[in-house]
């Protein structure tokens, strides 16, 4: 099986080109990047293989350049004769941010960029799969407080809180325009954050927002909403375990499902223990968040409720100094805070009963093996570019 694989270098596609390069059914893995030569492309590829410690055979692992907003990419990638072989392809590239302030780079990517890939893999002779990597919480924030199953998404009413999750769900629409039904599968993971092993995490991005809520200890969010986190070796596992399964269906949740999810306080708790010199955390409405920022201005009413919490307004102005960085902290960490308090637990029966995966550990749970990796995050660095 030679396979075709974008988004290599980032945090999901990273995992999955180091476990399918275990795989004796994968000939070829050519990899999508975003590198000016073909030097670079390697050197990227190997930091890939040689942050585990993994083996990197450069007979069997491909650079391809380019770039999804290049215009000529569609035409690029039938040029190349290689890839005539390809019989599956995984698009895991995609720009993540949460940032409106990248919406238009967000809608480049993951609509316009999967546009050219699809133009490209539909008149490719051999193509059996083409495995996007989509998102589970693309059933947007209508949906609150419930298991959530596969079938209820891509639903165009859905309202969502931000562009990325529009785009990942526009790219499943788009997929099944310009692909046959066989080809199609989709693995819809949950949030994934750090890894379950006591290794580097690939990417700090969602172990930023835990960081950071581990700095601030209080936090205006619903302690007891569900909170359906999964590793990213898990993650990876289980998406190549999906692409070599007896499959039902075309959709699947990649998630830690009822029994496999965590809450905010479990997550406290467990930092905590670690973490005994701060104050204990405590949980206000999310609806305070409005009254934070005001207070990092300068700027909140001498009667607000926040001030009942004087004792952390302290802790803040001590560990801070300036209130300039809190803002900065809320302002990075508000999405996240939105998605936390939606309590959605994304149903994994799918993936336990066709794929005969177990459940992932919970997140309070496999978190253990990295504290020391979440100790070392610089998290006002992180909040420039969360
Ligand atoms: N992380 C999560 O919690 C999560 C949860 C659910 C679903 N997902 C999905 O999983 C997939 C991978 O996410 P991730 O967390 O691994 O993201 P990531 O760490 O940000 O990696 C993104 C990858 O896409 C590549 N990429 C971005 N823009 C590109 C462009 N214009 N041209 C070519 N390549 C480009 C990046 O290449 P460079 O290295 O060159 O930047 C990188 O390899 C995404 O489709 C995402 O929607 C992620």
């Amino acid at each position: 099986m030679n396979i075709f694989l974008t988004g290599a270098t980032g945090l999901v596609g990273g995992e999955l080109l180091v476990t399918l390069s275990k795989r004796k059914e994968v000939g070829k893995i050519f990899c999508l990047l975003r590198s000016k030569t073909k030097e670079e492309a390697l050197a990227r590829l190997q930091n890939v293989f040689e942050l585990h410690d993994d083996t990197f055979d450069e007979n069997q692992i491909v650079p391809v350049l380019g770039n999804l907003f290049d215009d000529g990419l569609t035409d690029a990638l039938k040029s190349v004769e290689e890839l005539k072989t390809v019989d599956v392809i995984i698009h895991s590239a995609a720009n993540t941010s949460f940032s409106r302030f990248n919406d238009d780079l967000v809608e480049r990517a993951n609509i316009g960029g999967l546009t050219k890939i699809l133009l490209w893999a539909k008149e490719l002779p051999k193509l059996n799969t083409f495995l996007y990597i989509g998102t589970a919480t693309i059933c947007g924030k209508d949906v609150k407080d419930r298991v959530v199953h596969e079938d209820e998404s891509p639903n165009l009413d859905a309202t969502h809180l931000v562009k990325y999750t529009y785009t990942k769900m526009q790219g499943e629409i788009l997929l099944r325009q310009h692909l046959r039904p066989d080809q199609v599968l989709v693995a819809r993971p949950s949030i994934i954050m750090g890894d379950s092993r006591p290794v580097m995490p690939r990417s700090p991005v969602i172990l930023w927002a835990m960081a950071t809520i581990n700095h601030l200890r209080l936090i205006p969010v619903n302690e007891h909403a569900q909170l359906d986190i999964i590793p990213v070796n898990y993650a990876a596992e289980a998406i190549v375990a999906l692409l070599f399964a007896e499959r039902k269906h075309n959709v699947y949740h990649i998630s830690a499902g009822e029994a496999g999810s965590t809450t905010a306080l479990k997550l406290s708790k467990t930092l905590e223990s670690y973490f005994d010199e701060m104050p204990p955390f405590n949980f206000i409405s999310k609806a305070m968040l409005n009254q934070v920022k005001h207070w990092t201005r300068n700027r909140l009413a001498p009667e607000s409720e926040l001030y009942t919490y004087r004792k952390y307004l302290d802790y803040w102005h001590d560990t801070f100094q300036d209130k300039s960085k809190l803002r900065l902290l809320f302002t990075g960490l508000d999405p996240y805070l939105d998605f936390m308090e939606l309590g959605h637990v994304f149903d994994n029966t799918r993936l336990l009963e066709d794929v005969g995966i177990a459940n992932s550990e919970p997140a309070d749970v496999y978190i253990n093996n990295s504290m020391n990796f979440v100790e070392k995050i610089d998290v006002l660095e992180g909040a420039i570019d969360p």
